[in-house]
């Protein structure tokens, strides 16, 4: 299998980089900047890429990398911080921008030599996303410029004949034009990629090497219901069968036929399938409980407790299968952040369950991949393609205490607002939508009487990332029928809002 080096010196796109290469089919991993040579060295790349990172190359104790990386003639990319490693190791200088007019942030108006391999075939003038704020004031011998800017007149360099290529902007996020194909050239015409990964060739590996692993092994499996956590259990199943046990803890805030629909998903396959209908559990501990941090630690403990009871009744297993996945694995810089909620999934399960080790089949898929090894697998559509749902469940999207009545009412509302969604073939484009019961009541009037009855909210947003969202414009008429039905449907709900915020400053669900 051909794959790429992605070496990680902390910046903040890395993540990004690596779907790119795998969106142009070809296998690559992220490894941190300190990781032992020979580890390098013994995944065996066709090509390296240096991302970027925070730091300056010339700072005590900055990222790097052993100068013996560039004798192994595989080619290197240097990305931003990364190209400015490669100049200082190989010579050349870096110094820190001296005025403002040598930083550069943000999409710049970029003249690339098309001779270069790295630009063949594009045009010659583009814009290109740059974010540093040093300079490389002298580049290494046998280097050549590859493309300019207003502020530097080194945006590229390239010794094309080593193969070693540098970038000071960032070829792999989407305001740079052109900068996938970009990559494509260097992993096609520098590196010489096929392009032949496959999701279905790599389905046979992890089945093999998850076979190898387990041998005659017991596994135990906290199923969600979640895409993750879904395909990880497929993914068991088909290479373990009886010997993998899902335990599956319907916490009782789950959507509309929710629960049977994971039960149903699982039911072709020769496994140990335990649900766990503990919806009374919940909420008897939720009873009253209105602040949501609280509501999110109680059903984080309380579904530790539940799956432990279940564990403790198999005894002891081998493995402890978690669904883990890639931008988990490589998530970085986020030690530091302040904590707005305390998410909860079940991938952050127990050290209380009595295993020897844990597995984590899909700890090098990106989410879209995962969702494709799902398909490769035969899971149902809606599971698959199913749209991120909290760890808590509905109780974060009822305002103020929790009671059964509630979770029913926001249940069908919910339905409602997806099954309208889809009708319109508005889904597709949404990153997420969902209902959320508020804890305000207003006044209204049906037939010939007074109302006093709850105002619902119906959210919808677009992102790629979670990390910031927009609203999403859903048509008018779209929003006027849903809003009828529900209050025409749904007891208890008199009024509809549609939310307008984006996040920052909201957050996507509203506790
Ligand atoms: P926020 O509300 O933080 O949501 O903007 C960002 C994304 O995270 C999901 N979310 C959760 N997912 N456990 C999860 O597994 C949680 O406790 C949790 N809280 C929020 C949210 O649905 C959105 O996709």
């Amino acid at each position: 299998m051909e794959k790429i080096l992605i070496i990680d010196f902390g910046g903040q796109y890395n993540q990004l980089i690596a779907r790119r290469v795998r969106e142009c089919r070809v296998y690559c991993e992220v490894k941190p900047w300190n990781t032992p040579l020979e580890e390098l060295k013994a995944f065996d790349p066709i090509g390296v890429i240096f991302t970027g990172g925070p730091r300056s190359v010339y700072q005590e104790g900055a990222p790097t990398v052993d100068k013996s990386i560039f004798t192994w003639g595989v080619p290197i990319l240097g990305i931003c911080y990364g190209c400015q490693l490669m100049a200082h190791l190989l010579g050349g200088e870096v110094v820190p921008a001296q005025d403002d007019s040598a930083r550069e942030y943000g999409k710049t108006a970029t003249r690339y030599d098309t001779a270069c391999k790295l630009f063949q075939g594009l045009p010659r003038d583009g814009g290109s996303w740059m974010s540093h704020g040093d300079y490389m004031s002298r580049v290494p011998e046998g280097f050549s410029l590859a493309a300019r800017s207003g502020a530097c007149p080194n945006a590229a360099i390239a010794d094309e004949a080593r193969g070693f290529y540098g970038v000071q902007f960032h070829p792999e996020v989407s305001h740079t034009e052109h900068g996938l194909d970009m990559l494509r050239n260097f992993l096609y015409g520098v590196c010489g990629a096929a392009g032949d990964w496959t999701m279905g060739d790599y389905k046979n590996t992890i089945l093999q090497t998850v076979q190898e692993k387990v041998g005659g092994g017991r596994v135990l499996l906290a199923l969600s219901g979640g895409v993750d956590s879904s395909v990880a259990a497929a993914l068991l199943a088909v290479a373990v069968g009886r010997q993998l046990t899902c335990v599956f803890v319907d916490h009782g805030l789950m959507r509309l036929n929710e629960g049977d629909e994971v039960e149903a998903a699982f039911a072709p396959w020769d496994i140990n399938f335990v649900r766990v209908d503990a919806g009374d559990r919940f909420l008897t501990k939720l009873a009253g409980v209105t602040e949501p941090e609280e509501k999110r630690k109680i059903i984080g403990e309380e579904f530790i407790r539940v799956f432990e009871e279940e564990a403790k009744k198999l005894g002891a297993v081998d493995f402890l299968a978690q669904g883990t996945i890639y931008p988990d694995v490589i998530e970085s810089g986020t030690g530091e952040a302040a904590v707005i909620k305390s998410h909860h999934n079940v991938g952050g399960l127990p050290d209380c369950v009595d295993f020897q080790e844990i597995l984590e089949p899909l700890r090098l898929l990106f989410k879209d991949e995962v969702r494709q090894l799902g398909r490769e697998l035969g899971l149902p559509e809606y599971l698959v393609s199913r749209q991120p749902y909290p760890g808590p469940g509905l109780a974060i999207r009822i305002l103020g205490e929790v009671t059964r009545e509630k979770a029913d009412q926001l249940r069908q509302a919910d339905f409602i607002f997806r099954e309208e969604l889809a009708r319109a073939g508005e889904d597709r484009r949404l990153s997420q939508y969902f209902a959320v019961l508020t804890d305000s009541r207003s006044v209204g009037v049906m037939g010939d009487g007074r109302t006093y009855d709850y105002t619902l909210a119906l959210r919808a947003v677009t992102t790629s990332d979670f990390m910031t969202a927009d609203w999403a414009r859903i048509p008018y008429d779209l929003l006027d029928r849903v809003s009828t039905r529900i209050v025409n449907e749904v007891a208890g709900i008199n009024r509809i809002v549609y939310d307008i915020t984006s996040k920052p400053p909201a957050t996507v669900e509203w506790e």
